[in-house]
């Protein structure tokens, strides 16, 4: 067997509804099953698993594939790894091939992360990490927590570590380039190491804290690699990934300790910037784990300002995101060790909406002693109200402003509504984007589509294709009715769960199969509808062809080339009435 057919049988072996079925309740309706999808925010059963046809699409964010896109996606692994652990569960060997692979051009890396975080371990329950120990102590850091994240601790040897690594056989030229050695010596010294994880959780650097008193940064960070961006790297996103899944939000931090103190209260769904401003490229992370995002910064001013930065950024992105704001010049680190677990539970429960806190905000350091200042401020309240879309939220900020300020309920309103209507005001929404693109089809595309649909469903369908030289009206289509004729070619039949094996690495035509079984058609299908279909894309054709032959005549200057293209198209319009 070569290694498609290993995958296919893998596939075949691992009933969908039965792996989806031990992650998420199912119901039988109909012939399919219904389930919450997990992979957008929601309560209704949008996902439907189908038996038949081994493949799950969900109506509402349009996620779809067969069983291993659905583990990919879910337990957020790599193929192989999916691969692997489905070939042991149905008794396969595929040792073979399917190793996890890890990119060669980094194994050494990772090898010697690894390495690095176990001397720092070592060091840290040694005789010399006596100080980091009661350091981590007195910061009420326990030992599970510390075994948790890794912690560990660099000792004060100018090449401890290099040496070691050098007797492992690491030149040190590459362990200058992936920043655990700087100038051929150890970078870190006396600090307490934190590993720093990738989104699927490799070790990709570290940071180091001062535990003493110092003028020295308090932290210091591997320099930027190949593999490690500050900027956008999330801390704890590996295991938050898991987190989030049962309490079904994620709350972002700034700092190392914050997310360690949470984790230590059991509030383990957070992440965290290494202190700097959200990038477009956490965002995107962050959006993959949850639309239900919590902003946690520092309880001071430089917190107000990133949350408020932070807050704007993912309403771009249609977010409305909830504010947990501290005071006090707390963080989350030192507040639950404060208040404890029960308090800051209470927090989260209770974060306010990001436009409420913009409000709020903007009543800051005024004294609304001028009935200017006062109309300022209600207009700079309606300018955020109009961004809301729900209207009971927007009634209770109205209220709230008149009765504030002693106006009339309706002078509010009215301004309200003239200024809305001023405005096209960017739809903010928690999760759900609902399909629009049926409409937009042509009777073209929808033609095609139906066709598409009946060829991975019906092998003749593929072959009175290819007789008819049928050529499909985009691109995208014609992409992927040659993947399903190159793929029935090779391996003798189609069926939809190992064709999308096989279409997975090309994502564009991933999502225009998931649209195109979202039509969900009857099974049998009527010889005069094929011919239906077949004339309506056969009429698309003759007349791009047409279009291209009068275009190529209003190009040319050539008077006999002209006749030419001219005939030409006097011969295809005989041909059509026939
Ligand atoms: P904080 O100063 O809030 O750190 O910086 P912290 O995690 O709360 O640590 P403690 O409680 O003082 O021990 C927030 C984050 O900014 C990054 C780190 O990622 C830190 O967790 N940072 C801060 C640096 O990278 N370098 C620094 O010198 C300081
Ligand atoms: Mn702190």
């Amino acid at each position: 067997m070569n290694n498609q057919d290993i995958i296919n049988e893998v596939r075949r072996k691992s009933d969908i509804v039965e792996i989806i079925g031990e992650k998420i309740p199912l119901e039988k309706r109909g012939k399919n099953y219904f389930g919450v999808c997990p992979f957008h925010d929601d309560t209704n059963p949008s996902m439907s698993v189908s038996s038949e046809k081994q493949i799950y699409t969900c109506f509402s964010c349009h996620a779809t594939g067969n069983v291993f896109t659905f583990l990919m996606n879910y337990e957020h692994k790599e193929f192989n790894e999916v691969l692997h652990d489905l070939a042991k569960r149905v008794g396969i060997t595929v040792n073979s091939f399917a190793a996890p692979k890890i990119p060669t051009k980094y194994k050494d890396w990772y090898e010697i992360y690894d390495l690095a975080v176990k001397y720092y371990q070592n060091n840290l329950m040694s005789k010399d990490g006596e100080e980091a120990r009661i350091y981590l102590k007195n910061r009420s850091i326990d030992a599970n927590t510390i075994k948790e994240f890794s912690l560990g601790y660099a000792l004060s040897g100018r090449d401890s570590l290099t040496r070691l690594l050098t007797k492992k056989g690491y030149s040190l030229d590459l362990l200058n380039k992936v920043g655990i050695t700087s100038n051929d010596y150890d970078i870190y010294h006396l600090r307490l190491m934190f590993p720093l994880h990738d989104l699927s959780g490799k070790v990709i650097g570290f940071s180091g804290r001062i535990i003493t008193n110092s003028k020295q940064n308090k932290y210091l960070n591997t320099k930027e690699t190949e593999l490690f961006k500050k900027g956008s790297l999330l801390y704890h996103y590996h295991i938050a990934k898991e987190a989030v899944r049962v309490s079904k939000s994620v709350i972002i931090m700034e700092g190392f300790m914050d997310i360690i103190r949470a984790s230590s209260i059991n509030v383990k769904n957070t992440v965290a910037t290494m202190g700097t401003a959200l990038t477009v490229e956490h965002i995107k992370n962050i959006k993959r784990l949850s639309n239900n995002i919590i902003l946690c910064f520092d309880g001071d001013e430089a917190g107000v300002k990133a949350t408020l930065a932070a807050g704007e950024m993912f309403s771009k992105e249609n977010i409305e995101v909830k504010v947990i704001a501290l005071t006090n010049n707390d963080d989350p680190d030192t507040y639950i060790l404060k208040n404890g677990e029960e308090a800051f539970r209470n927090l989260i429960d209770n974060a306010i909406y990001f436009s409420d806190f913009k409000i709020k905000n903007l009543s800051r350091n005024r004294n609304f002693t001028s009935s200017e200042d006062k109309a300022n401020y209600i207009h700079e309240v309606l300018e955020e109200t109009i961004k809301i879309t729900d209207p009971i939220r927007i009634e209770i900020i109205l209220k709230d402003l008149a009765k504030k300020f002693e106006i009339g309920y309706n002078t509010l309103e009215k301004s309200f509504y003239e200024l809305q209507a001023t405005k096209i005001t960017p739809t903010i929404v928690v999760a759900d984007k609902k399909n629009t693109k049926e409409d937009k089809r042509n009777k073209y595309q929808k033609a095609s589509y139906i066709i598409i649909y009946y060829m991975l469903n019906k092998q003749n369908i593929i072959d009175l294709v290819e007789k008819e030289h049928l050529v499909f009206p985009t691109e995208d289509l014609r992409a992927l009715e040659s993947e399903i004729v190159y793929f029935y070619h090779k391996y003798g039949f189609i069926n939809v769960a190992d064709f999308y094996t096989y279409l997975t690495p090309k994502i564009s035509l991933v999502n225009l199969l998931a649209e195109i079984l979202q039509l969900d058609l009857k099974t049998d299908l009527k010889e005069d509808d094929v011919k239906a279909y077949f004339k309506v894309i056969k009429e698309y054709n003759f007349n791009a062809q047409i279009k291209y032959l009068e275009e190529k005549i209003s190009n040319s200057t050539d008077f006999n080339e002209q006749l030419k293209y001219a005939e030409e198209i006097r011969k295809l319009r005989i041909g059509e009435k026939k």
